[in-house]
């Protein structure tokens, strides 16, 4: 089905809205925030997001590690950062996962495809510049990632649009503290 419900402006230039698809937005209760207008492209979206939770998820295990292992060594100021950012990356994960399951979709938490869909990676260092480093890297493909969705989704999902839009936000603060510790 390609026939997007569209509000459109008529021939005397009107905006006008399409009162086909309100009717049947009306018809169709099964499936809660998804009216049929929404379009051919919601599993192509789930399926983004998906991607997008399991980054979230792998940049969460990463920061986590990161703050217990460098905690203590000789910079606990980056170490506090480090759980800041875990914690913002769980916030992130959650938000997705909801949005996920608006759209109809299932979350995917399954460990064993976590890495594989995950944009970013984790990471193993052991000294606290490989760390920055390597999370500077996982930010930078966040913020990267995020943008190319954003642009994807366009008009077609506002609302995922927006909750993207705040990550990505976020992602860009992230990328920003940590090439300030980079260079201090
Ligand atoms: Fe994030
Ligand atoms: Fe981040």
């Amino acid at each position: 089905m390609n026939d997007r419900a569209h509000p459109t402006s008529d021939s005397s230039g009107r905006l006008q809205l399409d009162q086909a698809a309100i009717d049947a937005a009306a018809k169709s209760i099964d499936d809660g925030a998804v009216t049929p207008g929404y379009g051919p492209w919601r599993d192509d979206v789930v399926k983004l997001l998906n991607d997008a939770l399991a980054t979230e998820l792998v940049c969460n295990l990463r920061y986590r590690r990161h703050y217990f292992t460098a905690k203590g060594v000789n910079s606990p100021a980056i170490a506090e950062e480090f759980l800041v950012h875990a914690n913002e990356e769980a916030a992130h994960a959650d938000k997705i996962a909801e949005r996920i399951v608006q759209l109809g979709g299932s979350p995917l938490f399954n460990p064993d495809q976590l890495l594989e869909r995950s944009h970013a990676q984790y990471d193993e260092s052991s000294d606290l510049q490989s760390m920055v480093r390597a999370n500077l890297v996982a930010e930078r493909i966040a913020v990267e990632t995020y943008r190319q969705m954003i642009v994807l989704i366009g008009d077609k999902d506002p609302t995922t649009r927006r909750m993207l839009e705040e990550v990505l936000a976020d992602e860009e603060e992230h990328a920003d503290e940590l090439s300030d510790w980079l260079t201090r």
